[in-house]
């Protein structure tokens, strides 16, 4: 049996890179799972196990979100593990940092996180978990990438904050941190800021989006019964040692 069987899952940011590795991952282990992005096309496609179910959502525009949610309550039931992947991060130092970098950043990694949360865990049954995709971003300092950090910082307040807040529920909200990790989000970044990141990662090579899925996988389900409000950093020792 597979150790999300019969749960309804939804992943944010779901088609590729690290929450398509979440998604696939989840229906690998018996879920059906909602995965959403701005651009895959919409199906239901039987994977491992379980199910993927494509769903074409831009979470930063946040009623759409809120319809999303509407939908997979009248179809599913319930949410009973959320997974919150979509983010974006674009390079800005201080003195070329404009308003449209700010609200872009912050509208999908802060705002759609917190919207989708809400939608979430307000049809999730006692005992379900919530899983957001921080980064060691916040805490590092990379040159340029202040406000993506910003946003990575208000994701790990929040888990701390939801974790308090539902634990009356048996709702565990936990966050998944990688270092820098293969996907189209790390390709767009120059040849030199990827070799730069990865001479200081101790493991000596970038993260794979599974690697990534893996520790999601683990926090989403009940073998992390007793784990709520932490953080699990997937870096290869980046920023532990
Ligand atoms: N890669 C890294 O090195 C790294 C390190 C630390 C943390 N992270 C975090 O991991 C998460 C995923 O990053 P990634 O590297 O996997 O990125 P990615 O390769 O760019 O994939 C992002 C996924 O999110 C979807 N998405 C983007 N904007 C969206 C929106 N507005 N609404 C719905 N879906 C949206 C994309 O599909 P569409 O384009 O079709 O919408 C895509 O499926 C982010 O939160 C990122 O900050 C990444």
């Amino acid at each position: 049996m597979g150790r999300l069987s019969g749960k309804i899952a939804v992943v944010v940011g779901g088609h590729d890179g690290i929450g398509g590795a979440i998604a696939r991952r989840f229906a690998e282990e018996g879920a059906t799972v909602y995965a959403t992005s701005r651009r895959a096309e919409e199906g239901d496609v039987g994977h491992g196990a379980g199910t993927l179910r494509a769903r074409r959502v831009d979470a930063s525009d946040v009623p759409a979100l809120a319809a999303f949610f509407e939908a997979v309550r009248n179809e599913a039931g319930r949410v009973d593990v959320l997974a919150v992947s979509a983010g974006i991060s674009e390079f800005a130092t201080l003195d070329t940092i404009g308003e449209d970098h700010f609200d872009r950043t912050f509208g999908l990694n802060v705002r759609a996180l917190l919207f989708a949360a809400k939608a979430a865990t307000a049809i999730m049954p006692d005992g379900g978990s919530v899983v957001l995709v921080g980064s060691i971003a916040d805490r590092i300092g990379t040159k340029g990438y202040g406000v993506y950090g910003a946003t990575k910082a208000a994701v790990r307040s929040f888990a701390r904050t939801w974790a308090n807040e539902l634990a009356p529920r048996n709702i565990r909200v936990n966050v998944v941190a990688p270092g820098p990790t293969d996907t189209a989000m790390m390709a767009a970044t120059s040849d030199e800021v990827r070799e730069t990141l990865t001479k200081l990662i101790p493991l000596g090579r970038m993260g794979r989006a599974d690697e990534v899925a893996s520790a999601a996988l683990f926090l989403a389900s009940e073998e992390a019964s007793f784990i709520t409000g932490a953080e699990l950093p997937v870096d290869g020792g980046m920023a532990q040692v």
